[in-house]
């Protein structure tokens, strides 16, 4: 892993991490379209931040600006200390829609060892280590039954799964992941957790756009949520609250729960019993 570009912070432990993003005072958006503005974070390395929001909130906007396919409208966006862009051969991106099995011929198989191709290039050669992270890759997310099966002939659930398996086999430093477990069963979100933590002790550094508040809240140290503007960012503990929520879905966490579980606005149902919470004067209760 090439750290020496990167600049450095300390972590809570003590010990001395490069940052592999940083946003100061960054706008994202399209020709004439602001989308989100004042956007601020530092990513060390073997961290997860999660973007947290409804749909059309700007999760996918500011990914791709993090991975240079779109420029950002203001402010200072580093990626290893460069522009987006820069460092393509260290970023694995996982972008939210794929439509490549259907246009192309390819197999399960195929489409993972795409992942090796931004080391070798479309023409070089792989070798036998390069074989064997793809095999050890497809293992990881359970799709090595599905090598030789094409694209389009498999499940959405397993499809992603082997788009996965493709992030996993780049061994990349910086995964930018859209929407990662979208269409995963439970199976596939386990594998894909244990997948995640593994990329992060490795050293690896990621950022992931997700709705699931849950799943992304036990494996992220830093939560960013979105509505067309940062509602709030830090670590999960201080950011997941009943305000916060309300601002970006318009509901709220229930604060008795083990884990943070979802309360639907009332929505003027004075009747339903087991009201579990009041925000700013709204009633909210279990799903
Ligand atoms: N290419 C584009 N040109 C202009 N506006 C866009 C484009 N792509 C997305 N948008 C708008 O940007 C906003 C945020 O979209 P997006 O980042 O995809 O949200 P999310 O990923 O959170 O669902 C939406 O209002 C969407 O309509
Ligand atoms: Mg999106």
């Amino acid at each position: 892993m090439n750290n020496a570009a990167a600049d450095m912070t300390t972590s809570q432990a003590g010990s001395i991490k490069p940052i592999f993003a940083r946003a100061k005072n960054v706008t994202v958006g399209y020709p004439g379209e602001i989308i989100v503005e004042g956007i601020n974070f530092e990513l060390p390395q073997g961290q997860a931040m999660a973007l947290i929001g409804t749909n059309g909130s700007g999760k996918t906007t500011l990914l791709k600006t993090s991975v240079g396919l779109i420029p950002p409208l203001g402010g200072d966006l580093t990626v290893f200390n460069t522009k987006p862009g820069n460092s393509a051969r260290r970023i694995a991106y996982l972008g939210q829609f794929h439509n490549a099995g259907f246009i192309l011929p390819l197999r399960a198989l195929d489409v993972v060892r795409m992942g090796r191709f931004p080391l070798h290039g479309l023409v070089g050669k792989m070798n036998a280590a390069d074989n064997e992270m793809v095999k050890s890759a497809m293992h990881t997310m359970g799709i090595e039954k599905q090598a030789d099966t094409p694209l389009r002939f498999l499940s959405g659930g397993q499809q992603q799964r082997v788009y996965l398996a493709q992030v996993l086999a780049h061994h990349a430093d910086l995964l930018v992941l859209d929407e990662p477990t979208s269409g995963l069963d439970a199976a596939g979100r386990e594998l894909y957790l244990h997948a995640m933590n593994d990329e992060m002790c490795r050293g690896a550094s990621i950022i992931v756009a997700t709705h699931d508040i849950q799943e992304e809240a036990a494996l992220c140290q830093q939560i960013m949520l979105l509505a067309h503007k940062v509602v709030a960012f830090g670590p999960p503990q201080q950011v997941l609250n009943s305000e916060t929520l309300l601002e970006t879905f318009g509901i709220v966490i229930g604060k008795d729960q083990k884990r943070p579980a979802v309360l639907e606005c009332a929505h003027g149902h004075d009747t339903e019993p087991a009201i579990q919470a009041k925000v700013k004067g709204r009633k909210f209760w279990m799903r």
